[in-house]
């Protein structure tokens, strides 16, 4: 999809469809503004019929098709999408409103769309077309490569030109579509890796997948194999991929990576992200039921963030030194499995005693944050995985589980979470989870019990973070979506990468 911005009249430029945001009608009898006047006269007076029988008000998600006919419009459908109450008009609500002009116009088979905006309270125009940007291209998001033919007949919207009031805007308008493709593509691609079934997303082919992105956009990427992991003493990751035919893999990818051993000028803060990446978790020895298992080929959910927003980095040129880390293997029971009575030393030298093999995210996480932290001293890491069922049933797909040892970072992220659409939702990080994951045998156990196991598993993460400032996301509830609504689609999100963005676009020291 090709999205430009203009502020040419709606009503002059032909189109398949043009599709006109309309905030919330209080009261039918007053006059309609401007542009939407503009637009009714061209349809003669279609708008002012339906708005003063009380049809159509702009409530959130409404929406109202009208055929022009023989009148003096352009563009052969207008579709009016409504914004809802001021209140609700934040940047989400025109993600939802651009993600239903997007699914509205495939499904007519419009290609090219012209897209008519009103300028709204409190709103920059460059906030606003970064949000319509995302709103659009994810809501275009198709997985279909395994189709002969795509499931409903449709055609995918070719060109959004999007009609901004003020000429003088234009500018920065211009730059917030742009970023809000480049933010919505980044996510798309961290929903295709972690949509792909886990006979096809491999430990090795998603490091292979990182290669490609990496030379796509420049980011300089290294794979250790099984016999670097070893060198590293890397005891945690390879004791939970000891188990499949499918080896481990620990991929590192960096965004404005320091060059040579340059001594001079300044080397600016290295943030790091930590993603979980088992490319199919079936519990291991400690095996799922059966009911369900499939959705857990989404359980690289984490580093398919980590990988989409170390493209954004790259493409929309973050002034830092930004590292992902994305420790990859696949939980499988058999003979070289990991067994629960286990005891593995991790990269740290900690020991941890293996009580539950499905409790196998933080134990590879472990060796990727003690990695991270050693080899790059960042200011501040963040790691999201899918990682807990406690943390889906605690927040459900309403909010991401944060846990952190700083509130610093903790508000950046909550706040970034607010602004980009992916509410994060703090939750306790105590002593007393410290102390219930204590191991009898070794230095600490992969699980505290059935109470607060999303605490408990942040608590064991914890030990290997040292004092870096560090938040801990857990995207169980919020990196699968059971169905399809406004810019959603059914299965991988693609959680995280807007958020991070909107987290790093922001950093001030
Ligand atoms: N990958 C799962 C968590 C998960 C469950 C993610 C559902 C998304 C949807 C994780 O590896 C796991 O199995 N966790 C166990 C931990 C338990 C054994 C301590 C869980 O949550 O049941
Ligand atoms: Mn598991
Ligand atoms: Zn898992």
């Amino acid at each position: 999809m090709k999205i430009t911005v203009d502020s040419r009249k709606p009503a002059d430029s032909p189109a398949d469809l043009l599709a006109v945001i309309v905030a919330k009608i209080t009261d039918p009898k007053k006059r309609l503004t401007p542009r939407l006047a503009a637009i009714n006269r061209a349809l003669g007076g279609g708008l002012s019929d339906v708005v003063t029988n009380g049809d159509f008000r702009g409530g959130s998600a409404q929406t109202l098709l009208l055929y022009p006919g023989s009148n003096s419009l352009r563009a052969k459908r207008v579709l009016f999408v409504g914004l809802g109450d001021e209140k609700e008009n934040d940047l989400n609500a025109l993600r939802v409103a651009a993600g239903t002009v997007s699914r509205q116009a495939s499904a007519k088979k419009a290609p090219k769309v012209v897209l008519a905006v009103p300028s709204v309270k409190g709103i920059s125009a460059e906030a606003m077309c970064q949000a319509l940007a995302e709103g659009a291209v994810l809501a275009a998001y198709r997985f279909d490569r395994y189709r002969e033919k795509p499931k409903e007949p449709e055609r995918p919207v070719e060109t959004l030109a999007i009609s901004i009031e003020r000429a003088g805007d234009l500018r920065s308008a211009r730059a917030g579509a742009r970023a809000g493709v480049i933010l919505a593509e980044s996510q798309n691609i961290a929903r295709d890796l972690s949509n792909e079934p886990g006979n096809a997303m491999t430990p090795i082919a998603l490091a292979h997948a990182a290669q490609k992105v990496a030379k796509e956009v420049g980011l300089r990427v290294r794979v250790m194999d099984v016999p670097e992991l070893k060198r590293r003493k890397m005891g945690a990751i390879l004791a939970v991929g000891g188990g499949s035919a499918n080896p481990p893999r620990m991929i590192v990818l960096e965004h404005n990576a320091p060059r040579g051993r340059k001594k001079t000028g300044k080397k600016p803060p290295t943030l790091c992200f930590v993603g979980k990446g088992i490319t199919f978790d079936s519990g291991g020895i400690s095996i799922k039921p059966s009911g369900g298992m499939e959705e857990m080929k989404h359980d690289m959910s984490g580093a398919a963030t980590v990988v989409g927003t170390l493209r954004a980095c790259a493409l929309l040129d973050i002034p830092h030194h930004v590292v992902g880390v994305i420790a990859a293997a696949e939980n499988m029971p058999s003979g070289t499995a990991y067994r629960p009575g286990d005891v593995v030393t991790a990269m740290s030298g900690k020991t941890i005693e293996v009580l539950n093999t499905d409790a196998e995210g933080r134990v590879v996480l472990a060796d990727a944050l003690h990695y991270a932290r050693k080899e790059y001293s960042p200011l501040a890491m963040v790691d999201l995985a899918t990682l807990t069922g406690a943390c889906m049933v605690a927040l459900g797909k309403w909010a991401t589980g944060l846990f952190s040892n700083d509130d610093d970072l903790t508000e950046r992220l909550r706040r970034a979470g607010e602004e980009s659409g992916e509410r994060v939702w703090p939750l306790p990080l105590w002593e007393d989870h410290k102390k219930a994951i204590r191991s009898d045998v070794g230095d600490i156990k992969n699980t505290g019990g059935r109470e607060a196991g999303a605490s408990t598993a942040a608590a064991f993460l914890s030990n290997f973070v040292g004092d870096t400032p560090w938040v801990h996301l857990d995207i169980a509830g919020t990196g699968w979506s059971g169905k399809t609504s406004s810019y959603q689609k059914k299965g991988a999100t693609g959680v995280g990468v807007r958020m991070l963005l909107q987290m790093l676009r922001g950093w001030e020291e």
